[in-house]
Parts: C-alpha cells; sequence; structure tokens
C-alpha cells in the first residue's frame, strides 16, 4: 500500500519518463513536440491523492472546507437559496459584467454598508470567475493599459499568483513578507521592500488570512503599511479570498482594506466566494477597481467587459443568484453570518486542540505559531521532504511547502500529531520548531 501511494504522491514530483515522451512525439508529430505540464502544487496534490487506494488516506492539501467526518459542506443558506431559484428562475445569459445584484453586494461586504464610493459609483467592478478570474482580469487590464508595470508579490503566496500575472505577461517582483525563524510577519523587511519598491508600483496584498503562512499585519501595521504606500504613491490590489473566513466576522476581515479607503488611496480587490459560502465549484467572485470618479469607472468597466469577453462572453449565472439571493435576504444573511462564523470559529478550535495535544505529548517546541496564525491554514514548517514521508508512509496528503488545511476530523488532528511527534522523535532535532 505504501508503495502505492508513493506512486501516487511522486507523481506530482517527477516529470514523466524520456522514453514516454518519445513514444508520444512519434505517435503525433503536430502535437509531439507537447511535454506534460507540471502538476499544480496544490491541485495536483488532489490528482496524487484520488489515485492513492489506501483507506486511510487524508488529504489536507486543497483549501476546502470538511466537517467532522471530513466530508464537503454545503451551507443551509445556500441549499435556502437553491431551492428558491429551482424552478422560478431562468437561466439566461447575465449581462458580459455579470450580476448587478451580485455586484452590488459584494461591494456592499467589501468596502462598507453605507460606503461613500459605492454611492458616488467610484467603484468599477465586474463579476468574476471566482478569486482566481477576479486576478486575471484584474493582470490582463494591468499588462493591457500600464504595459510597462510590475506587480509586487509577497513571498510566500499562494503558487497561482505567480501563474495569473506570468500568464497575463506582467513582469513580476517579489516582496518580503514571512519570516520563518518566528512563523511570524516580517515587518520590517516588508517596509523596507515597500520603500525601496519604484514609485507607483504595484503590489499584490492579501486582505486577511494570507494564503499560505496565515499570518496577517496586526491593524496598526496596516496602518503603517497603507501611510507608507501612500508616500510611495503605490497601487494596493487586495486578494480577498477569505472574507468572514478568518475571524469569522466580514467586517473585522475588511479591515485592512478600509484602513486604505479611509487613507484616501485607490484599490483594486478581488473577492470570491468559494470559502466564505463554500461555493467552491461555482466559481462566484467579484472584481472591482475603485476610480478617481463616475466617468473614470464607468471607462474601466468597460474595458474589464471587453476582457472578459472574447475570454468567456459572460460568466456563470448560477452562483451569482446563491450569492445574491442569500446577501439580499436579511434572513438568509444573517443565517450566512452565523455560518461562516461557525466555519471560523471550529478552525480555531482545532488549532487550539492541535496546539495543547502536541504539548501535552511533551513536545519541547514552541507551537505558538499554530494559534497566532489565522484562516484555514497551518504553515507548519516542514520541509518538502517530511511532507513526502507524510504521504508516503501515512498517505496524508498536502503541499510541498508544508501548508496543512486545518478544518477536518478530530481523528485527523490526532493522527497528524502523532505524525509530527514522530518525527520529532526520529530526527531527534529541532527540525519543526
Ligand atoms: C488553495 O489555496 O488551496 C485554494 O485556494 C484552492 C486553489 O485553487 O488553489
Amino acid at each position: 500500500m505504501a508503495a502505492l501511494s508513493r506512486a501516487a504522491s511522486s507523481a506530482i514530483r517527477r516529470p514523466l519518463p524520456r522514453l514516454q515522451l518519445q513514444a508520444r512525439a512519434m505517435a503525433s508529430s503536430l502535437f509531439g513536440h507537447v511535454e506534460p505540464a507540471p502538476k499544480d502544487p496544490i491541485l495536483g496534490v488532489t490528482e496524487a491523492f484520488l489515485a492513492d487506494p489506501s483507506p486511510d488516506k487524508v488529504n489536507v492539501g486543497v483549501g476546502a472546507y470538511r466537517d467532522d467526518n471530513g466530508q464537503p459542506v454545503v451551507l443551509d443558506c445556500v441549499r435556502e437559496a437553491e431551492r428558491r431559484i429551482a424552478g422560478n428562475l431562468n437561466m439566461e445569459y447575465l449581462p458580459m459584467g455579470g450580476s448587478i445584484k451580485m455586484i452590488e453586494e459584494s461591494l456592499k461586504l467589501a468596502y462598507g454598508e453605507d460606503s461613500e464610493f459605492i454611492k458616488d459609483k467610484r467603484i468599477a467592478a465586474v463579476q468574476a470567475l471566482s478569486g482566481t478570474g477576479a486576478c486575471r482580469l484584474f493582470a490582463d487590464f494591468q499588462k493591457r493599459f500600464l504595459p510597462d508595470s510590475q506587480i509586487y508579490i509577497p513571498t510566500p503566496t499562494w503558487s497561482n499568483h505567480h501563474n495569473i500575472w506570468r500568464d497575463a505577461q506582467v513582469p513580476q517582483k517579489t516582496f518580503t513578507y514571512y519570516h520563518p525563524e518566528s512563523r511570524g510577519l516580517d515587518f520590517s523587511g516588508l517596509m523596507n521592500d515597500i520603500k525601496n519598491a519604484p514609485d507607483g508600483s504595484f503590489f499584490l496584498l492579501h486582505a486577511c488570512a494570507h494564503n499560505p503562512t496565515g499570518v496577517d499585519p496586526t491593524e496598526e501595521q496596516w496602518r503603517e503599511i497603507s501611510h507608507q504606500f501612500k508616500v510611495k504613491k503605490h497601487f494596493p490590489f487586495f486578494d480577498m479570498a477569505y472574507q468572514g473566513f478568518a475571524s469569522g466576522d466580514p467586517e473585522r476581515d475588511a479591515k485592512a482594506i478600509r484602513i486604505f479607503l479611509e487613507d484616501g488611496h485607490q484599490i483594486g480587490c478581488a473577492q470570491s466566494y468559494a470559502k466564505n459560502m463554500g461555493l467552491y465549484g461555482q466559481r462566484a467572485g467579484c472584481l472591482s477597481i475603485l476610480c478617481e470618479d463616475e466617468m473614470q469607472a464607468v471607462a474601466v468597466k468597460s474595458q474589464l467587459q471587453q476582457i472578459a469577453r472574447p475570454m468567456y462572453s459572460n460568466p456563470p449565472v448560477h452562483g451569482a443568484l446563491v450569492v445574491s439571493i442569500i446577501l439580499n435576504d436579511p434572513e438568509l444573511k444573517s443565517l450566512w453570518l452565523k455560518e461562516v462564523k461557525g466555519m471560523a470559529d471550529r478552525i480555531i478550535g482545532m488549532r487550539k486542540a492541535l496546539k495543547e495535544n502536541l504539548e501535552n505529548l511533551g513536545s519541547p517546541l514552541s507551537w505558538e505559531h499554530i494559534t497566532n496564525q489565522i484562516g484555514m491554514f497551518c504553515y507548519s514548517g516542514m520541509t518538502p521532504e517530511q511532507v513526502d514521508r507524510l504521504t508516503d508512509e501515512y498517505h496524508i496528503y498536502m503541499t510541498r511547502n508544508g501548508r496543512i488545511r486545518y478544518d477536518t476530523s478530530r481523528f485527523f488532528i490526532t493522527l497528524m500529531q502523532c505524525c509530527i511527534s514522530l518525527y520529532l522523535l526520529e530526527d531527534g532535532e529541532n527540525k519543526l520548531s
């Protein structure tokens, strides 16, 4: 069984053998030069997991919330919205920019219910194919209208950020974010990089629950970052994939954005309903860009739509209906707020349980980072080789950067702590501290 698991997991690490490639090349001359793409560092883990026949396998790779039995969760508010849709609403094309209602509600969530920017119609916004689609639309817009600009991306970041700006052909620079020794924020490194970037640079910021580290700046630090952005005239682009999922309160999780708005920045924002409404496969999201005035917003929106049209014409309708029904109806919205808080609280509880259990096992190491980090992931500090061993020997699937998704069964917590402790005992040194 271990051998089979090893085969599955190593599939995400090894390219296809040369002979196989040559055989393919001979079979088809037209596409013979096409080599298999490397496995995706996150979704490739799911592929390897699915290929593993072990009954004991656990997948803590992809960021998708699970219940106590390790099963996917559909929120009650979503089920109710679907009941209202079924048989009642048509499935016509949405406009190129997507559902007006869904966009309106999304803007209230990100910019605040009474936002003056919404009232003044200063925000250009379109429905997007979840957070990825929103980032990609923005990256294409950046390339088209500011072709000489680059994007500063935190180290580390969600692996797909690199793919998105690469495919949009926007040059990438990185900025300091994570401090491996403290398992926290490298605030002075981050501030230095902001200061040293050329004036008017584009920065990608995670609005909350930084993926993969779970390390967010404090409110005070966000204020300093915003101030320095103002001095340098940088443009902040917020990826907000976890609003509500970090603290349990969407308003609190939007704090960084609100600070930048108070300080008078123009901002961009990618929103996703994958995590906070559990609409992963519905690809429901929103891209917004705060402009100087209404006229500029109209122009920017029309250009975003023009970028979307040849790619997918107009966005899918079902997820947008679900989102707008939930956020438009006070009763359903309060059910959603309760459910999103329930998910966030459960993850916070899991963090505490894992830390306590590790301490009770007599681990001499500090596990403070487990409860200091926030959101769906624990950035464990495990090396790629240690992750490979967990996969090969215990059928535990996770990304090779040591990121653990935090929302699965109690059974998993026990299993995980056993494995981590095993490593500590075996290695006899502070590899995971
Ligand atoms: C993740 O980080 O696991 C999720 O955002 C899923 C994905 O598309 O990578």
